[in-house]
């Protein structure tokens, strides 16, 4: 994947450039962008692109707008990308034009009036079904648009669409942004050959989720530190009474032989020793800390909800050995406060250790970091999530595969 053009390689001056970013970013009813750190994080290439003098268009997707079988129903307006186009005006203290269109005549209008140095954001491109299914017309068209092509949507690139992979074979030359550069610095090179002790935390509601991330850093974590939902399904595989707990039935052999693996390889794979339980999930209810053994597991009608008192301390103490620290997922359900003791405790650990180089890989554990305030004390935060995962397990992105060979 390092064998990637990259911006710096583009001469750019004066062209009309297409990057792919990835804005998908939580926006409110008042039509507010309400976490806007991937808009934050693509200004750097849009920055360079400007300095450079070149017209910047960018291309991007928000949510999953569906226009139904036949392909008439209209999409709800609450999927349009004008919002984030202010946004984007207000970051970058310069004007951000908006095309209502990704392509055909009106996006075409819009960029023929583009002046060097300015920006233009195309509406929601998964507006066209032809978007996600890479369909080479729309990729044509959009491609149109440009005479380069730059990927910094790193959080899209797991997708084989048309905006993020089919478009780079209409263009002379497709190169990948800074930031997409400095995730794949981030989550390949750096976890090539991490530091020992290299300390893994996952969390996260689903086994099945992280099956293959699980195989993939066995291969060089020392410790994997595990919470979250996922936690019960282990915990069952060992024998404990998980109640209520939200359980994979279907993944508790598969739990067994990942604990297997493990002790085969002397991986310590650490599961929690109490868990803090409720009978609702909701705030402001009655909630216990229980111990977690074969013979005292949690309570008839009881769930867990977040890792208990003794495991974070136990957690903490292997946090503040590690040279490399990597975490997926939160430990709790840390949306609700009376269950977010846990994941801020981790938290805080991570942050504590400041000899540790710590990635935080993605997904809800960095809105997790972001809450408490914690986000400035790692030494990097990934914006992708699914795409996260898959680097991190080794599978090859489309959207970077797509790019041009140097
Ligand atoms: C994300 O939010 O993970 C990316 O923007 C990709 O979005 P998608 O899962 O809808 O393709």
């Amino acid at each position: 994947m390092n064998s990637k053009l990259t911006l710096l390689d583009l001469n750019v001056a004066h062209k009309r450039v297409l990057v792919r970013v990835d804005f998908n970013v939580p926006i409110n009813e008042q039509g507010d962008v309400v976490d806007d750190t991937r808009i934050a994080e693509a200004l750097p290439t849009i920055r360079y692109l400007l300095e450079q003098h070149a017209k910047v268009i960018l291309m991007a997707h928000l949510g999953r707008p569906k226009r139904g079988v036949d392909g008439t129903k209209e999409i709800p307006s609450k999927y349009s990308l004008a919002p984030v186009a202010k946004h984007l005006e207000k970051l970058l203290g310069s004007p951000v034009h908006f095309s209502p269109e990704s392509i055909g005549p009106v996006a075409e209008q819009a960029v023929s009036v583009m002046q060097e140095g300015t920006v233009l954001l195309l509406e929601n491109v998964r507006f066209h079904q032809e978007e996600e299914a890479n369909d080479p017309t729309f990729a044509k068209a959009l491609a149109a648009l440009g005479d380069l092509y730059v990927n910094d949507a790193f959080g899209a690139a797991h997708r084989a669409h048309a905006s993020t992979a089919g478009i780079t074979a209409y263009l002379p030359q497709s190169a990948m942004g800074l930031l997409m550069q400095k995730e794949i610095q981030y989550l390949q090179g750096e976890l090539k050959n991490p530091e020992h002790p290299f300390l893994v935390i996952l969390g996260g509601s689903k086994v099945s989720d992280k099956i293959g991330v699980i195989k993939a850093l066995m291969e060089k974590a020392d410790t994997f530190l595990i919470g979250g939902a996922m936690a019960y399904t282990f915990l069952k595989a060992t024998g404990i009474e998980t109640a209520l707990s939200r359980v994979e039935a279907d993944k508790i052999d598969l739990a067994k032989d990942l604990l297997e693996e493990a002790r085969r390889r002397s991986i310590r794979f650490l599961l929690p020793t109490d868990c803090i339980v409720t009978q609702s999930i909701q705030a402001s209810v009655p909630t216990k800390n229980v111990t977690l053994s074969t013979t005292a597991g949690i309570p008839e009608d009881w769930e867990g909800v977040d890792i208990g008192l003794e495991t974070r301390l136990i957690y903490a103490r292997e946090i503040a050995q590690a040279k490399t620290i990597l975490w997926n997922g939160p430990v709790g359900i840390f949306e609700i406060p009376d269950f977010a003791g846990g994941t801020r405790s981790l938290a805080e650990a991570v942050a504590a250790n400041r000899s540790a180089l710590s990635i935080i890989g993605g997904g809800d554990s960095v809105t997790a970091v972001k809450q408490f305030g914690l986000a400035s004390l790692m030494s990097f935060i990934s914006t992708g999530g699914g795409a996260s995962l898959e680097l991190i397990e080794g599978k090859e992105l489309p959207g970077i595969v797509a790019l041009t060979s140097c």
